[in-house]
């Protein structure tokens, strides 16, 4: 059966001393639930949060790469880079790569080709902004999304790709999707792929939410059927309202 998860997205935060302290203090917390538990520190950082967390139930992953094997580009970083350090998970299409790095569809789905044929597993984010979900446009963009971006796949692949629903308009905002539109969703997320693939591989597949979840809402937000846990931003950079979020299951 599919997996719980919760995955902490540092975004661009901490340099190689907070990265440190963070790290010290995530492993010094106490685990209770049974979710897979992963950091996203910079690329900078990269290597030696994974030295650092190599004998711990969190693995560490990556918030982007380039969609080509190698060569000129410059500032980019490559599947095979991350392999070398012992990455076998990447964060792909977050809305703010998306939206300030002009990251279309159709690079994403190549950048999922590029990971998966690397043996990397894919973090697939999606989600519609305030005026799709306000015009009642929210389903399409997000179906529409998860099509350009997957679904030239064939069912196997979907063992390693993780579906993160984040709506634009509730990520660090403060504002969450309440419980019951989170469920919506990812129900409508699971019919989509079913209605692709099949409600085997449907079921299979981790749907995690993101967007503002907290210590104080991830148990309800969780509780939800179709919830397989969160992809945490802000609240990721504390290392017990992280774990509190985590043992929210
Ligand atoms: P947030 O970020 O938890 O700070 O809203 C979520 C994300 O961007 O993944």
């Amino acid at each position: 059966m599919r997996k719980n998860i919760v995955a902490g997205n540092w975004k661009m935060n901490n340099g190689l001393i907070q990265t440190k302290t963070l790290i010290t203090e995530l492993k010094q917390q106490k685990q209770t639930s049974d979710a897979e538990v992963m950091i996203a520190p910079s690329f900078t950082n990269l290597w030696h949060a994974f030295e650092e967390t190599r004998q711990y139930p969190i693995e560490v992953v990556a918030q982007n790469m380039h969609f080509s094997d190698d060569g000129a580009y410059t500032g980019e970083i490559s599947a095979g880079m991350l392999k070398s350090i012992g990455i076998s998970t990447v964060i792909l299409g977050h809305s703010e790569r998306r939206t300030y790095y002009n990251e279309t569809d159709e690079a994403l789905a190549k950048k999922v080709d590029t990971a998966l044929s690397q043996e990397i597993r894919v973090i697939f984010c999606f989600g519609e902004e305030l005026a799709d979900r306000k015009s009642g446009k929210h389903e399409s963009i997000v179906e529409n999304q998860i099509k350009k971006g997957l679904f030239h796949l064939k069912a196997d692949a979907f063992k390693d790709v993780i579906l993160a629903y984040e709506p634009v308009w509730a990520i660090g905002t403060g504002e969450t999707a309440s419980p019951e539109q989170a469920q919506d969703m990812h129900a409508f997320i699971r019919k989509t792929l079913a209605n692709k693939y099949g409600q085997e591989v449907a079921n299979s597949v981790s749907i995690l939410y993101g967007g503002s979840v907290k210590p104080n809402n991830a148990k309800e937000i969780f509780s939800k059927t179709d919830v397989d846990g969160g992809l945490i931003g802000g609240a990721a950079l504390n290392a017990e309202d992280f774990y509190a979020i985590v043992n929210a299951f």
